[in-house]
């Protein structure tokens, strides 16, 4: 045996999944369904909100999503034949807007990474809801390429921003992005984008107890009064990466007490029904809400499931609709819209998709011992999108 053929080589683990399959029933002439606006899953729940994810790559390693030791140099992300051009994300779009959709959120990744987004945006801010209303576009970024994007997305037609910004302190910022980016670049970001009138702007602060729970008050403090609305996360068992263990989320419960011990809080109403996150706003000394001082919010999926009304859909960046963030598989429909497909045929699929639907996995996963997610080789929320 040579020294060579003792070195095992280990193949790479591709993470991503095959596609399922489209119902035929969906294009069967006594079974095509169109659409109506009005659709609903086995559930009850319409759709209402679809994130596209435009790019598997991100230039951040946030150890809770990207973990440096499995998306290192070697990963395989996907070829830029695999991803949706512009042409057939729109496509998709306005098929997923005739059935109900009214906000689009584009995510990675990184989306920013993506070239040209804003040619994508544009042609996205021209769809028009049944009742001819426009949509609510938005996007999350990690904020790091907002400084230089923030005007020229805000013209092609982008409405608001949701940066992720897990601290303040620039030591804690650097570590839990892994690339050791400088925080202030990313407040240089948030303040573009408030420039350029991409609000209402919110933060999306993942907490990860033992590694940033102490940023949580100096993070509260800072955007109090800011007009931008943090949100805390609970760090969630999603993907098959990151290693995730129950004693390392803060349940959003403390997360509230915490604020409260400093900066009265009183509780909300939800904005829209499927909302993620639960709302609290700033009291004044009468502990009504003071409205100058905003709002915060806490998304449970961890402690609290809100899979009761999950209005999402995601289209990953390959085409393929995840019906849940915690789905193993997504629906392919590259394959459709690259083969014959007509419009009703897209229609019909997705009709036939959404109406079989029942996934509620945060609701399953409350029911399961506390350190265990799901056994099964979940997507990555780098490659669906959060
Ligand atoms: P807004 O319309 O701006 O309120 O956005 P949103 O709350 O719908 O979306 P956002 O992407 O900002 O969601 C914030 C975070 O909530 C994500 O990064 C995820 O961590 C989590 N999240 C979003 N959607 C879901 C979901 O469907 N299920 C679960 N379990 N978590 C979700
Ligand atoms: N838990 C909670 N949120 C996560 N995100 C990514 N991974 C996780 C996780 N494990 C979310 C964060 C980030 C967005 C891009 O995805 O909100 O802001
Ligand atoms: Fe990139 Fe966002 Fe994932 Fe961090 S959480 S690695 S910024 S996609
Ligand atoms: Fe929706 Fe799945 Fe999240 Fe539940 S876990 S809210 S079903 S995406």
């Amino acid at each position: 045996m040579t020294e060579r053929d003792t070195h095992r080589v280990i193949p790479l683990m591709d993470h991503r999944p095959r596609g399922l399959v489209v119902p035929t029933a969906a294009f069967h002439p006594d079974t095509r369904l169109t659409a109506s606006g009005l659709m609903a899953d086995t559930r009850g729940r319409a759709l209402r909100d679809l994130r596209i994810s435009v790019t598997d790559r991100c230039n951040f390693r946030c150890n809770y999503c990207m973990p440096k030791e499995i998306f290192d140099k070697d990963y395989a992300y996907l070829k830029h034949t695999d991803l949706l051009t512009f042409e057939e994300i729109t496509r998709m779009a306005r098929v997923f807007v005739a059935h109900g959709v009214e906000k689009i959120r584009l995510t990675g990744g990184e989306p920013l990474l993506r070239k040209n987004l804003e040619q994508l945006i544009e042609q996205l801010a021209e769809l028009r809801t049944p009742t001819g209303k426009p949509l609510d576009i938005t996007l999350t970024t990690n904020g790091s390429l907002l400084a230089r994007k923030a005007q020229s997305l805000k013209d092609a037609g982008l409405q608001r921003v949701t940066v992720s910004l897990d601290g303040l302190d620039d030591a804690v910022f650097r570590s839990m992005n892994d690339v050791d980016f400088p925080v202030a670049d990313v407040l240089d970001g948030i303040e573009a984008a408030r420039a350029a009138g991409l609000g209402p702007i919110k933060i999306n602060m993942v907490v990860k107890r033992g590694t940033n729970e102490q940023e949580i008050l100096p993070m509260a403090r800072h955007f109090k009064g800011s007009g931008i609305v943090l949100r805390f996360i609970e760090y969630m068992d999603v993907g098959a990466t990151n290693g995730w263990r129950m004693n390392e989320v803060m349940p959003s419960a403390e997360v509230v007490q915490l604020i409260k011990s400093e900066l009265p809080l009183v509780q909300l109403e939800p904005s829209n029904l499927g909302e993620t996150a639960e709302r609290w706003g700033y009291a004044d000394a009468l502990g009504q809400h003071d409205k100058a001082a905003g709002e915060i919010g806490v998304i449970s999926s961890v402690t609290q499931a809100f899979c009761g009304d999950c209005n999402r859909a995601r289209l990953s960046t390959e085409g393929q609709l995840y019906l849940c963030l915690f789905a193993e598989k997504g629906y392919d429909l590259r394959s459709l819209i690259r083969g014959q497909a007509s419009d009703a045929d897209l229609q019909s699929a997705v009709a036939h998709i959404w109406q079989g639907r029942s996934d509620n996995y945060s609701e399953q996963r409350s029911s399961m011992p506390a350190d265990q997610g799901a056994p099964v080789k979940r997507v990555e929320m780098s490659y669906i999108g959060g």
